[in-house]
């Protein structure tokens, strides 16, 4: 965390200079009470109580200054050592593999990226104010006590034990339970993430309650492991002020035994060591505070840095892929996902689709076509064999080069809160509208937008929810479209258009784009009937390849889905 920090080292520094000039003012305060009592109330001395008076105003004035000026420093340095460090985090969250995302959980993710940073930006506040003002206030104290008078200084440390004694015991205790906290807490945000991001399906199944208990469950854990926490704490206050009471007990005992000696101490000088002892104590107090804070912001420093060092599962390689066509090669590819190792998806599959040839790609659900797609992009690697293209090992490219040639319309069409311009955009930050408009022509995507009010700057709600199915995956190909790459993939992207529709997009798309190399997962034989190609997957392993026609003759599986499709939705459904 230090590396966030080390840019702001000079406010850090100039707010902890702040924070000394602070609690000296402080420290100032009780000595001067004690001459105001002893030197003018005793003696009746208005004069000097005005005097006396007016330098603790200025004093406290002066005090207020620098706090101030210290807070502001301290909280820029917080402030911008949280923003850096939310924005080193989140650029390597965008960077995470998928299989890493997998692991971590979106709602872990999310509370990583707020709670644990806000976490540790208090921590830095606290270390540049907290920690500086109580170990002034402890060591000032301490000598300020001792010009009072040795003994009291003395009663001052013989208290010290106790106190280092009692916060150990009760942070040694809670320590441990701050990481489960923050856990708890993902526990929540993921339950919450889940249920606000698919509150459509809770209500299509009218779940409310089910998912309330799930929520209430999760919250009732947070709350109860909180509880136990801050029981554990609650303990500290009171120890302490019973060391602070025997503490003050014990001053004006050995005191009043000094005053009977008929010693120089006054009673304005055990007022002000009382009020030295309580400083002392409340800043020793204090300090087991910021060490519980310290406590907490290990747990979630923990946290961030288990995100920051996730090694690079997928390694940039160095070529690039301008000058590539676009043959897509499978070699003996076997792939199983990190989180089930022993379940091959993909067993052994061999295919080549050359450049500006069309694949359609069919099979059961869940015999592995998306996942086969997935390896192209190097979204995941293959664990055994190669996905080559032109050659060349996918892994050979950079990933920018790589994934800039191929363009994927991914099975859930995801759109964002911008407009629909902006969303087709993404296929090529640079286009005109113009470009913007003919990507949408050959989706089959134009005359529904133009039909709407503010046609291409309607504004697209969160996920896409304004939109039907078929628009939605109408916007997403044109993306694909407008990014004119050498491969084009669509996974199952057309499902949701009626077949008018669909045959009007591919006759657009083999016309505009003759080289480019498509390769489409289809469920509806219609789709991919005329493709070059058809690869028949059957439990992540090809079970046949050949034309339309070739493969009704071979391929037992094909004309089995041929017949059930036709039989369901007639001659046009197959
Ligand atoms: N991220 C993942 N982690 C673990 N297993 C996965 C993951 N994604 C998919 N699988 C598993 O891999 C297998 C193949 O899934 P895949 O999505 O490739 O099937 P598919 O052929 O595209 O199916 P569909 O036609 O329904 O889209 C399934 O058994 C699925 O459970
Ligand atoms: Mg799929």
């Amino acid at each position: 965390m230090l590396k966030y920090l080390k840019k702001y080292w000079f406010f850090c520094v100039l707010a902890a200079l702040l924070m000394v000039g602070e609690v000296s003012m402080d420290l100032l305060q009780p000595d001067l009470m004690a001459e105001i009592v002893d030197e003018g109330v005793l003696k009746s001395d208005v004069g000097l109580i005005v005097r006396v008076g007016i330098r603790m105003i200025l004093f406290v004035l002066l005090g207020g200054l620098f706090g101030v000026l210290c807070g502001v420093f301290a909280n820029l340095a917080a402030q911008q050592f949280g923003n850096d460090l939310r924005k080193e985090l989140f650029s390597k969250v965008m960077h995470l593999s998928f299989q890493q995302t997998d692991r971590f959980s979106t709602g872990s993710l999310v509370t990583r990226l707020t709670n644990d940073v806000t976490q540790v930006q208090h921590m830095v506040m606290m270390s540049v104010r907290g920690l500086v003002r109580n170990t002034v206030m402890f060591l000032g104290g301490i000598v300020m006590l001792y010009f009072q008078s040795p003994r009291f200084a003395l009663v001052a440390a013989c208290a010290f034990p106790f106190v280092i004694i009692f916060v150990t015991f009760f942070l040694r205790k809670a320590s441990p339970l701050f990481a489960v906290v923050q856990k708890k807490l993902d526990g929540v945000n993921h339950v919450m993430q889940e249920d606000v991001a698919g509150a459509r399906v809770v209500k299509a199944y009218v779940k409310e309650e089910h998912e309330l208990n799930r929520f209430d469950r999760a919250n009732e854990e947070l709350c109860s492991t909180n509880l136990r926490v801050q029981t554990i704490l609650a303990f500290m206050g009171p120890c302490m002020n019973i060391v602070l009471n025997t503490c003050v007990i014990l001053v004006i005992v050995l005191g009043g035994i000094s005053i009977k000696e008929g010693s120089e101490m006054k009673p304005g000088q055990i007022m002000a060591a009382i009020t030295y002892l309580a400083q002392i104590l409340h800043g020793v107090t204090f300090m087991a505070n910021i060490f519980q804070i310290f406590t907490r912001a290990k747990a979630s420093v923990d946290r961030i840095n288990e995100v920051l060092r996730c090694p690079v599962v997928i390694s940039d390689g160095k070529g690039e892929t301008e000058a590539i066509k676009g043959k897509v090669e499978f070699k003996n590819v076997s792939f199983a996902y990190p989180n089930s190792p022993s379940n091959l998806v993909l067993n052994d599959v061999s295919f080549t689709v050359n450049a500006g040839e069309t694949l359609g790609i069919i099979g059961a659900t869940g015999s592995g076509k998306s996942t086969l797609i997935n390896l192209i992009p190097r979204f995941y690697d293959a664990e055994k064999g190669q996905v080559l293209i032109d050659g060349i090992d996918v892994k050979e490219f950079t990933l920018n080069s790589l994934r800039g040639q191929v363009a994927v319309v991914l099975q859930k069409a995801e759109l964002y809160s911008r407009s629909v311009e902006a969303n087709i955009r993404w296929g090529d930050d640079k286009a005109d509208p113009w470009a913007i408009k003919s990507a949408a022509e050959i989706a089959q995507a134009d005359d529904f937008i133009c039909d709407t009010e503010f046609g291409y700057h309607t504004m697209v709600t969160e996920g896409g929810h304004s939109l039907s199915g078929g628009q939605k995956q109408r916007i997403s190909l044109s993306r694909a479209v407008l990014k004119n790459s050498k491969i084009m993939i669509l996974d199952d992207s057309t499902s949701a258009l009626d077949l008018k529709t669909e045959a009007a997009f591919f006759g657009a798309l083999n016309r505009n784009f003759p080289d480019t190399t498509k390769i489409i997962i289809a469920q509806r034989i219609a789709s991919i009937k005329n493709a070059d190609r058809i690869l028949v997957l059957e439990h992540g392993s090809v079970a046949s390849m050949g034309t339309h026609e070739e493969l009704m003759k071979a391929s037992d599986l094909y004309r089995e889905i041929y017949h059930s499709q036709l039989k369901e939705g007639g001659e046009g459904n197959a």
